[in-house]
């Protein structure tokens, strides 16, 4: 029997698997998904104990770089990941989206790691509370700066293209690991008993079409005629409407199950809510490496040249075919309007 025909196959089991097809691969990749996976372990313990142990659970009393309220999970998941990859062999810096400015680690080991991590540490913090499901959404790049000197913002601002691997942790009725390569997209859940993520949703494909639509329709009076009139056809067609709030969870139900997730600009965000380089790329690479689009409704989420770190964008995510036609819906409406 070989390793891989076993039953339970680790995280670490796979990544150094699949490392193995590559000759000149030394294994940063997968040592840096395994500190990921250690970091959210923690977090996940932290989350599972929320409501029972004081602390945990409510407002932190702060706001981030983008003026939102913390939330004391936030602050945690944060602090956790930053001192996993600070410890880490394989990471150079990280930016995440509680702070301002993307850390450079300047001790001797990190000056010579390959990679920069960017993350949102908590996503869907407003669901905290309410025991719904949360995550953490990760994004790795090969750094564009060269070794032997802390990495720079450049390493930071790549495009989704260009992404090593991404996914995301949720924290839901199981805790899972779902992540891409090129190589494609695959789960790991985590087995409890023993610790471990262990492969459980093998070469995740989303499928082609779905029939569940993803947005907060309560924005319904600040859309565009473009995105009304492809809400309209979803509500035509009686697909079921499904929104959670939080996007990791939304994103996890649409790559099971198919559909589409949307977060489009409205009257009042006119680049939408969600940020390009925390959620929206690492999202994209996932969906993408699992035959899905990911577009902002007029560009390709994985083509955009980040200006800013903490750039938002419209996103238009999921199964192929519905992402077409509301990007079908949104063209016909610009037509329309530039008449
Ligand atoms: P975060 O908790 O990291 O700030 O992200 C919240 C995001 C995302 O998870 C979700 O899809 C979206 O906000 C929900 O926004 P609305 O409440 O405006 O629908
Ligand atoms: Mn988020
Ligand atoms: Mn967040």
């Amino acid at each position: 029997m070989t390793t891989m025909a076993r039953k339970l196959i680790t995280l670490d089991e796979f990544t150094i698997h699949e490392t193995r097809q590559f000759p000149q691969a030394k294994g940063e990749l997968s040592a840096l998904l395994r500190d990921i996976g250690l970091a959210c372990k923690l977090i996940n313990k932290q989350v599972m104990k929320a409501g029972l142990v004081e602390g945990i659970l409510g407002k932190q009393g702060s706001t981030n770089v983008q003026g939102e309220e913390q939330m004391k999970l936030d602050v945690y998941a944060d602090n956790m990941l930053i001192s996993v990859l600070r410890n880490s062999n394989d990471c150079a810096g990280i930016a995440s989206e509680e702070n301002d400015d993307a850390l450079c680690f300047d001790d001797e080991f990190s000056v010579n790691s390959k990679y920069v991590v960017l993350f949102d540490p908590l996503d869907g913090s407003s669901n905290i509370d309410c025991n719904a499901s949360i995550g953490t959404i990760f994004a790795i790049y090969r750094r564009v700066s060269p070794l032997g000197q802390p990495c720079t913002q450049a390493d930071f601002m790549q495009s989704g293209k260009n992404l090593m691997a991404a996914g995301y942790v949720i924290y839901g009725s199981s805790t899972m690991m779902v992540y891409a390569t090129r190589r494609g997209a695959n789960g790991f859940t985590l087995e409890p008993s023993i610790g471990e993520f262990c492969l459980s949703h093998p070469n995740i494909q989303v499928k082609s079409e779905g029939k569940i639509y993803s947005i907060n329709q309560g924005n319904w009076n600040k859309y565009s005629e473009g995105v009304k009139q492809y809400l309209t056809h979803c509500m035509n067609e009686s697909y079921s409407h499904r929104y959670i709030g939080s996007m990791v969870a939304d994103m996890h139900r649409t790559l099971i199950k198919g559909g589409i997730f949307m977060y489009p600009a409205d009257s009042k965000n006119l680049q939408g809510k969600l940020r390009l380089l925390y959620e929206c790329n690492p999202m994209a690479f996932l969906v993408e490496a699992a035959g899905g689009l990911a577009s902002t409704g007029t560009e390709r989420i994985l083509d955009i040249s980040p200006d800013k770190l903490h750039q938002r964008v419209p996103i238009f995510i999921g199964s192929k075919s519905m992402v077409e036609r509301a990007l079908a819906c949104l063209a016909a409406d610009q037509e329309v309007a530039a008449s």
